[in-house]
């Protein structure tokens, strides 16, 4: 897999030349226009049981993607996502291969790429990828493009996307992407804060704190959210906060209490200790609760003190402020529990909103 995957790019970068959108692939937010992520949200309302016409029949639901196969290929490890996009694909009548890099033949040093291309020679429709490499679902993307021929239409595929290559769905690519997890962050900060008529978010201003430099979820987060009106403020210590962030249109500070009274919504992340330059390294651990490897933080309990989402901090918010996490959650570090667990967290309903825009991405991406 190593040669290939040097071509996918190591950090947040990948080529900035691949195709964005909602076409048959959803590859980032990055570079999609307010109306295309409006057109996908207002079709999650429906399967969320929010919209407002309350025409939600699950009945007929099962027809929209039947006979149709998605394959799961997930290289680093899920929990959610991937059960959320095998929940999705079923609830629309389609039917799920997983396929894990432990068990299959990437273990045996196959590239990502002919992995890939293996999965689609098979006649899926999508391929739903997670990747640690940046660009890894751009690279499997423009590989299928360029053997499109093998998967002709007369092929095995009945693929949504008309030319039988499959549709590329971004399941998390390195620190670069999640485009999932921003609709679904985007969905849950409209729905609390009652924008789900037209998913206009401007006079919002919504928090990220946190390891945004290794952060995919921040990355989809700024994108969308900007795109539909909001102002995005990112927070955390330097180390994690990089300036060069500022050029995708959010505003960086280290002053978390300064910000607190201002913001309708944080979304909280992880310290991605695994992304670090010391990767490989043990981070901390419930055996291990202060172990700190690498050099951007100094301490778990400084971190926390700084940092972290306590209650006293939930006080210094308005009200209503929307407290959301992605998962998975170290509890006592970047969040207690007391608002992990607070009437104003998202947390649970961002996963069951998770599903209900998982199908309206599958649905778009393969019949349109
Ligand atoms: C995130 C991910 O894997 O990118 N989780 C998720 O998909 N819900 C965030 C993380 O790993 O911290």
């Amino acid at each position: 897999m190593s040669s290939t995957m040097a071509h996918a790019g190591t950090d947040a970068n990948p080529p900035s030349h691949e195709p964005a959108g909602l076409g048959p692939h959803l590859l980032q937010l990055h570079g999609l226009g307010a109306g295309e992520l409006r057109g996908v949200l207002a079709r999650a309302r429906l399967y969320a049981g929010h919209d407002a016409d309350g025409a939600r029949d699950p009945s007929g639901w099962r027809e929209r993607l039947a006979g149709r196969v998605v394959a799961n290929l997930f290289f680093e490890d899920s929990t959610r996502t991937r059960v959320s996009f095998a929940l999705a694909a079923e609830r629309l009548g389609a039917r799920v291969v997983n396929l894990t890099s432990v068990g299959s033949s990437v273990s045996k040093g196959e590239s990502l790429v002919d992995t890939a291309l293996n999965v689609a020679a098979m006649g899926v429709d999508a391929v739903v990828m997670r990747h640690r490499s940046s660009g890894a679902p751009h690279l499997v993307a423009r590989a299928l493009a360029q053997r499109a021929g093998d998967f002709g239409a007369g092929g095995l595929s009945s693929a949504g996307s008309g030319a039988g290559v499959p549709s590329i769905v971004n399941a998390g690519d390195g620190k670069h992407e999640h485009p999932t997890q921003g609709l679904l962050d985007i969905y849950t900060v409209a729905q609390r804060t009652g924008r789900l008529d037209a998913f206009d978010l401007a006079g919002l201003t919504v928090g990220i704190v946190g390891d945004i430099a290794s952060s995919r979820v921040a990355r989809s987060n700024i994108a969308g959210l900007v795109t539909l009106g909001a102002r995005v403020v990112c927070i955390g210590p330097p180390t994690l906060v990089p300036r060069g962030l500022a050029s995708l249109g959010a505003t960086l500070t280290s002053d978390l209490d300064g910000v607190l009274p201002g913001l309708d919504a944080i979304n909280v992340l992880r310290i991605q200790f695994e992304r670090h330059e010391s990767a490989g390294a043990p981070g901390p651990s419930a055996a291990n609760p202060g172990l700190v490897t690498g050099n951007v933080i100094a301490s778990v309990r400084e971190y926390h003190e700084l940092y972290g989402l306590t209650v006293a901090r939930l006080r210094a918010m308005k009200p209503l402020a929307v407290v959301m996490h992605p998962g998975p959650i170290n509890r006592g570090v970047e969040i207690s529990s007391e608002a992990a667990d607070s009437v104003q967290s998202a947390v649970l309903a961002q996963v069951r909103h998770g599903v209900a825009v998982r199908m309206a991405v599958l649905e778009r991406c393969l019949v349109g």
